[in-house]
C-alpha cells in the first residue's frame, strides 16, 4: 500500500485529535470539491469563486480569527496543516486562501482598531468577501520600501494616487490592504497602510497578469486616481506601513512555505505510485537507483520542510502572547519548502518522463505552479538576505 505523505509525522510530533481533524476535514474538501475542477480552472484561468465560497463556509478563510470576527479560532499549527492539504490538489486555491488568511486577516487582527476589525475582517474572516494585500508596483518589488505611490493627507482623508502591480485575488477583492508613501522623505518610514472599498471612485483595475502558474488565482494591477481613503481606515499610524507590511509577510511566508509542502507532497506522492508501477528494462522504474534516488531525496526534503514549517507555525503562534518576531523561522521555512517544491516537481516530471510532461496529468501543472513559490513574497535570494542578515546581527 502506498504510503501517504503527510499521513504520520511520527511519534514525537503526534498531531492532536483537532490537528488531526482539521487536517483530514482539508484532505476530504480537497479531494471531493477541488480535484473535480482543478485542471479545468488552470486551462481557463477563471477564478474558482464557488469552491473559495465554501472554503470560507468550512472556516478555511479566517482559520486563526476568533469567531466574533467571523473566524474558526484554531492555530497557526492548523492553518498551515489546512493550507497543505488544500495546495496537495491546486495551489491555486490554496494561494487565495494563503493570502485571505495570512496577508489580509492577520495584519487586521495585529493593528487593525475594534472599528476596523468589525468592518473589515469580519466579511473576509468568514469568507463572504476576498481579502487582498498590495505591496508591490511595477518599479518595486523586491526594494519593496522604495515606492512610487503617494497618500496626501487632506483634512479628514487620504487622497491615493498610484500603481500597484501582481495583486493577488485584485480582480474578485472585496477589499484591499494597500500600502503608499505618506511622506517620501523618510524613506521606509514614511510608508502608511491603508484599507480600501474597490468600489469607490477613483480605484480601477489595470491589466490581469497572464501566468505560468497558478492560473486559477486572479492576479492583477491596480489603479489609484484621487481616491478618497478616510482617515479611520489607515491601518496602524502614519509612517508604520513598512513595518507592517514586513511584519505581515513574516506569516505570509509560513503560508507559502506550507503551499511550497503542498505541491512537493503532490508531486513525490504521484512519483512514487508511478515508480512502483511503471516498468522499464524488464523491472518497475522505482528499482532503478536513478529513480528510487531521487524518491529518497524527494522525500527527505519534504519531511525536512514540513519539520521547518511546523517550527515556524509554534513561533507565530507562540508570537501571539510574547511578541517576539518570527522573521528567522518564517524565511528558512520558505526558501527550504519553495526550493523543495521546485526540486520535487522538476523530479516528477523526470520520472513520468513523457506523461510528466502531457497535460493528461496534473504534473506539468505540478511544475508550473511549484516555480511561484520560490519569487512571492520574497524571492529565494531575498529570503537568503533575511537569514543571513540576522544570523550575522546586520539586523
Ligand atoms: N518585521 C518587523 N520589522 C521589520 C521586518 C520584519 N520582518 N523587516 C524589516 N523590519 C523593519 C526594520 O527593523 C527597520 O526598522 P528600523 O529602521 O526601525 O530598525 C525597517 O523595517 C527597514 O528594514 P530594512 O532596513 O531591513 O529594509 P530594507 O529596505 O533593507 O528591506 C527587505 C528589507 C528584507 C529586503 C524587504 O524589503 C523585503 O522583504 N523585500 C521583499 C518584499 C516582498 O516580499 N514582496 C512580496 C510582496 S507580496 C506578493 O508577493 C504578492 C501577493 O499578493 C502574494
Amino acid at each position: 500500500m502506498a504510503s501517504e505523505t503527510g499521513s504520520s509525522p511520527g511519534p514525537s510530533l503526534a498531531l492532536s485529535p483537532e490537528h488531526e481533524m482539521i487536517r483530514q476535514t482539508a484532505r476530504d474538501f480537497a479531494q471531493r470539491e477541488i480535484a473535480p475542477i482543478a485542471a479545468e480552472h488552470d486551462e481557463s484561468g477563471e477564478f474558482p469563486l464557488a469552491t473559495i465560497r465554501k472554503m470560507g463556509e468550512m472556516g478555511f478563510m479566517g482559520i486563526e480569527v476568533d469567531e466574533a470576527y467571523g473566524g474558526a479560532a484554531m492555530d497557526t499549527l492548523a492553518y498551515v496543516l489546512a493550507l497543505e492539504e488544500i495546495c496537495k490538489v491546486d495551489a491555486a486555491h490554496g494561494t487565495v486562501m494563503s493570502v485571505n488568511n495570512s496577508l489580509f486577516c492577520y495584519p487586521l487582527l495585529r493593528f487593525g482598531t475594534e472599528d476596523q476589525k468589525q468592518r473589515f475582517l469580519q466579511p473576509v474572516a468568514s469568507g463572504a468577501v476576498v481579502g487582498a494585500y498590495s505591496l508591490t508596483e511595477p518599479m518595486s518589488g523586491s526594494d519593496a520600501g522604495n515606492m512610487r505611490s503617494r497618500a496626501e493627507r487632506q483634512g479628514d482623508a487620504y487622497l491615493l494616487n498610484g500603481r500597484k502591480s501582481w495583486v493577488t485575488s485584485g480582480p474578485v477583492a472585496g477589499t484591499i490592504i494597500v500600502f503608499m508613501m505618506t511622506d517620501p522623505s523618510q524613506k521606509q518610514k514614511g510608508i502608511s497602510a491603508f484599507l480600501i472599498d474597490p468600489r469607490q471612485t477613483g480605484f480601477s483595475l489595470g491589466k490581469t497578469e497572464p501566468k505560468l502558474g497558478i492560473r486559477a488565482s486572479a492576479t492583477c494591477e491596480i489603479l489609484f486616481e484621487d481616491f478618497r481613503c478616510p482617515v479611520e481606515n489607515r491601518l496602524g499610524e502614519e509612517g508604520e506601513g513598512f513595518k507592517i507590511a514586513m511584519t505581515v509577510l513574516d506569516a505570509g511566508r509560513i503560508g507559502i512555505a506550507a503551499q511550497s509542502l503542498g505541491i512537493a507532497g503532490a508531486a513525490y506522492q504521484a512519483s512514487l505510485e508511478y515508480a512502483r508501477e511503471r516498468e522499464s528494462f524488464g523491472q518497475k522504474i522505482g528499482q532503478h537507483q536513478g529513480v528510487g534516488f531521487q524518491l529518497a531525496d524527494m522525500k527527505t526534503r519534504l519531511e525536512a520542510s514540513r519539520l521547518l514549517i511546523y517550527q515556524a507555525a509554534l513561533a507565530k503562534q507562540a508570537s501571539k502572547t510574547t511578541g517576539q518576531r518570527f522573521t528567522l523561522e518564517a524565511s528558512m521555512a520558505k526558501l527550504y519548502a519553495s526550493e523543495t517544491a521546485m526540486f520535487c516537481a522538476h523530479a516528477a516530471v523526470q520520472i513520468h518522463a513523457g506523461m510528466g510532461y502531457s497535460k493528461e496529468l496534473p504534473i506539468e501543472r505540478y511544475f508550473r505552479d511549484a516555480k511561484i513559490t520560490e519569487i512571492y513574497e520574497g524571492t529565494s535570494e531575498i529570503q537568503r538576505l533575511v537569514i543571513s542578515r540576522l544570523e550575522l546581527g546586520l539586523r
